[in-house]
């Protein structure tokens, strides 16, 4: 049930105190706190595991002062945020003096973002008077899938009050369910708006905004976790495989005897999949109410995933968390689109496919 307003200023007085509570966004649950009080973020990075010179968010109430957090902002950030906020977008500025080493890494940038989920805005309202700041990596453990549901929340931390988190606040399933964009402000001099992570909010959506090509990361970019290579990784190994071929290598790892289960758009290839794999026969699995549907059985089975990519992302994770439970020898998906819609969903499988480099092949073989 989605958390009341008890729940709420419950939560609010809890990250006063110093402590850790887990608060919904659109995008991904947050593992959050009080982002002025360098022991309670230190907490975050040991309850994440995440290591220390990982910089974290500061998530502000709609009109909040953001020269406690940054300076010299250029009024390019002013235009995206009139664009875009409150929603899934991260401005990275140049850091305020104030702020403490221990959420940006020590790093002398800073990355800001308003989250739209009317409970995060309902919590940054009340939270030291709508003035303060909540840091909030995602609530996961270090490189693993971030969480969309009270649920993977809870598998991620354990229940409030036993493990680290002291409350978690329910806000329903995210509704954007990929990270937010991260743009990065501060070298606007020498590149340009440089994009470090895509996210729904799209390249074409935000030059638009800002009149001007955007620059994607290089090698010189501040460190972001999310950027790398190995990140957002189900446990299970993870293949992305063109539409024209997945059911045929779904057929030939069965009958090489793997367990395999895939993800695929096309309504077509899911059906050839199932039936090449010869488990059309048994039963359509619903999977907890989201928009998709299972062909198979138990332990080999093809799942559809909505062809609109807004939907598509809400649903990828729960999906992967889900498939990550089969404990199935490879996880196959259909490759989506590489249009700039999909950037942000072919960006998160990327990475949850770098690990797994070569895994198909040794199981064919
Ligand atoms: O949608 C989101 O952004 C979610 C929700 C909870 O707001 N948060 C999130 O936080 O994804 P996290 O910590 O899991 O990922 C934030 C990314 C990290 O990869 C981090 O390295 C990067 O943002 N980041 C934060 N501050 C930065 C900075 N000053 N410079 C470069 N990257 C930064
Ligand atoms: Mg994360």
């Amino acid at each position: 049930m989605t958390a009341g307003p008890d729940a709420i200023a419950q939560a609010a007085r809890l990250l006063e105190e110093g402590k850790l509570v887990a608060i919904p966004t659109e995008t991904v649950y947050g593992l959050a706190a009080d982002a002025d009080n360098p022991a309670a973020v230190a907490a975050i990075f040991s309850a994440k595991g995440r290591p220390s010179n990982h910089p974290l968010i500061v998530h502000v109430a709609r009109d909040a002062d953001l020269s406690h957090w940054a300076i010299d902002i250029p009024p390019v950030a002013q235009q995206l945020i009139a664009a875009f906020w409150p929603g899934p977008l991260t401005l990275i500025l140049k850091r305020a003096p104030g702020v403490d080493d221990v959420i940006t890494g020590g790093q002398d940038s800073i990355g800001v973002r308003c989250p739209s989920h009317p409970v995060a805005q309902a919590v940054l309202k009340l939270f030291r008077g709508g003035q303060g700041g909540i840091a909030a990596p995602s609530a996961n453990r270090f490189g693993r899938v971030s969480p969309t549901t009270v649920q993977h929340v809870i598998d991620e931390l354990g229940e409030p009050g036993v493990g680290p988190v002291s409350a978690v606040l329910d806000g329903g399933p995210c509704e954007v369910g990929i990270e937010s964009t991260i743009i990065d402000l501060t070298r606007l001099d020498t590149q340009g708006p440089v994009l470090l992570r895509p996210g729904q909010i799209s390249v074409h959506q935000l030059e638009k905004v800002l009149g001007r090509p955007l620059a994607t990361t290089d090698h010189a970019a501040p460190r972001v976790s999310g950027s790398l290579d190995a990140h957002y990784a189900p446990r299970t190994p993870l293949a992305l495989i063109e539409r024209e071929v997945l059911a045929e290598t779904m057929a030939a790892l069965r009958a090489k005897q793997r367990q395999v289960v895939s993800l695929a758009i096309d309504k077509e290839v899911v059906q050839t999949t199932a039936l090449q794999a010869e488990i059309l026969q048994t039963e359509i699995l619903q999977t907890e109410g989201l928009q998709s549907e299972r062909l198979g059985s138990e332990g080999v089975f093809t799942t559809r995933m909505p062809s609109d990519p807004q939907a598509y992302a809400q649903a990828l994770y729960a999906q992967l968390r889900s498939l990550d439970q089969v404990g199935a020898d490879l996880i196959l998906v259909e490759q989506p689109p590489k249009t700039t819609a999909w950037q942000g969903i072919n960006d998160r499988l990327q990475r949850a496919a770098f690990d797994s480099a070569g895994v198909l092949e040794r199981l064919l073989a």
